[in-house]
């Protein structure tokens, strides 16, 4: 039986592949700071199939607290199968450009936070020779722009850290799954006008499952942002200047 732990788990993408596994009837232990919707999600997930569902409480930020709650999923769940680490912040640059305190807040939930998880999680995995630890960037992560660069910095340093991770922990039999959503149309998004580039939670989750099978190594979501990173990324730094993204 899938054994799953969420960490991140109220947010839109991690539920809806939350759902995913649930359908398979998988064990699931979901990590989050909101309690109640906590207790409602992991309540949705036994009605939907999973096995069993247990929850812990954390605010990602509470570094001294990772331990615990981690010990507590993997004794709960017995091993990990899939571990998906889906929390994050879309900060607002300009705050960010005017705070050093919000800019480093920001990097803190969006980037250190999941380095700090990820370096907790990775002395298990690599001692049970299996197992996926999959991580949701973004293809933000890809290029700074003027538009979210703290947020892309974040990002950038979680997929490369991920990158070193994951040639390290494949010679234990273990895959680092980067996952790279483009617009996804979720809470964190809400404001934003939405167009045809826009994808649902419930796509990217397949997605994530996917890749997770697979052992992927990078994946866009939608796989269309491949190229559109491509091209982003190749714009030479005398056009990239004058343009605004
Ligand atoms: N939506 C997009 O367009 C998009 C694109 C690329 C990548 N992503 C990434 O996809 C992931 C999921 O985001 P989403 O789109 O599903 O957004 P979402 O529904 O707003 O979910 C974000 C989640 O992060 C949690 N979170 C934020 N700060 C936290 C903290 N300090 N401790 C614990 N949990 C915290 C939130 O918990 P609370 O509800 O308690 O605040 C929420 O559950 C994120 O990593 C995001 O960066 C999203």
């Amino acid at each position: 039986m899938l054994r799953v732990l969420i960490i991140g788990a109220t947010s839109a993408i991690a539920e809806a592949t939350a759902r995913c596994y649930a359908a398979r009837g998988a064990r699931i232990f979901l990590v989050a700071r909101d309690t109640t919707r906590l207790i409602d999600i992991a309540e949705d997930l036994r009605i939907r199939g999973a096995t069993n569902v247990d929850h812990a409480m954390l605010d990602v930020n509470n570094q001294p607290a990772h331990a615990g709650v981690l010990e507590q999923a993997w004794q709960k769940l017995g091993g990990i199968d899939v571990a998906l680490i889906a929390h994050g912040t879309l900060p607002d640059q300009s705050a960010c450009e005017s705070s050093v305190e919000t800019a480093l807040a920001e990097f803190a939930t969006n980037g250190t936070s999941t380095i700090a998880l990820l370096t907790a999680l990775a002395p298990g995995m690599e001692a049970q020779g299996r197992g996926v630890l999959a991580i949701i960037s973004s293809v933000a992560g890809d290029r700074g722009r003027q538009s979210n660069y703290l947020y892309g910095a974040a990002k950038a340093a979680v997929s490369t850290f991920a990158s070193g991770l994951r040639q390290r922990l494949a010679k234990a039999g273990v895959s680092v799954v980067t996952i790279k959503p483009g617009f996804v149309d979720t809470p964190m998004t809400r404001n934003f006008r939405k167009g045809a580039l826009w994808a649902k939670p419930d796509a990217v989750a397949r997605g994530i499952v996917r890749a997770a099978d697979r052992g992927s190594s990078v994946v866009y979501l939608p796989w269309f942002w491949l190229p559109i990173m491509l091209v982003i990324k190749h714009i030479p730094e005398f056009i990239f200047k004058r343009i605004k993204l």
